[in-house]
């Protein structure tokens, strides 16, 4: 008889994929069939910090830290994602950090998880919880970390990081701001890119501490 593997050694590749399912409206993440990214994942990680923070950071999606530990940005780019918001003297506790996916997409390298990047589908079908936590937590300054987190916040998949950097602009009566994913200033190839990706996010969180706190959001500082 052939060996069988069990189901959580299989390659994803390797099993059936399961479909959308954006007809389904979960009441928790656990319970979430709205794309196929649950499959493979741990769990689902859903935002952390205060229920009216006035600050929300928006990362890509967890990462192999974050879908074994159920928080987001707690491995190697929430260290440095850590760093920033200590540098720009904004304190972790006082901000709402989530991700606009919220299942972690991998593929095997040898024993390793390799993070992918989720197709615009699963971003546009992930958007069910970020409105939610929009909703609930209603902050006044939004902070995109990375292109996929400004593509999900302004729904529109042709955004470009580039366009948005040292900008505001507004949405829905809050202001967004978009800087460099923090996995960029951990990983980009040369120490030129990485500190001045480092230093830009740093100045973005500055910033977006200086609006939080202005007297009305919609004035400029
Ligand atoms: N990268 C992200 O975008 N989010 C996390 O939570 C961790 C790494």
């Amino acid at each position: 008889m052939q060996a069988m593997t069990p189901p959580s050694r299989r390659a994803p590749a390797a099993r059936a994929a399961p479909e959308f399912d954006l007809d389904q409206h979960p009441h928790t993440l656990d319970e979430c069939r709205r794309c196929p990214l649950w499959h493979d994942a741990t769990q689902g990680v859903p935002g952390a910090g205060p229920a009216h923070a006035p600050i929300m950071l928006v990362g890509e999606q967890p990462g192999d830290s974050e879908d074994r530990a159920g928080e987001p940005f707690v491995g190697p780019a929430g260290r440095l994602l850590d760093d920033a918001l200590r540098e720009a003297g904004v304190a972790r506790g006082a901000v709402f950090v989530t991700n606009a996916v919220k299942h972690f997409k991998w593929e095997p390298r040898g024993k390793r998880r390799m993070h992918k990047t989720p197709a615009q589908r699963e971003v546009d079908a992930c958007r069910y919880w970020l409105d939610r936590e929009l909703t609930a937590v209603a902050p006044a300054v939004i902070v995109a970390l990375g292109s996929t987190a400004l593509k999900a916040l302004l729904e529109d998949s042709r955004a470009r990081l580039q366009d948005h950097l040292g900008k505001r602009t507004r949405l829905d009566g809050r202001t967004v701001l978009a800087t460099w994913h923090p996995s960029y200033a951990l990983r980009a190839p040369d120490s030129d890119t990485r500190d001045r990706a480092y230093a830009d996010i740093v100045r973005t969180l500055a910033h977006a501490k200086r609006i939080a706190h202005a007297p009305s959001p919609s004035e400029p500082d």
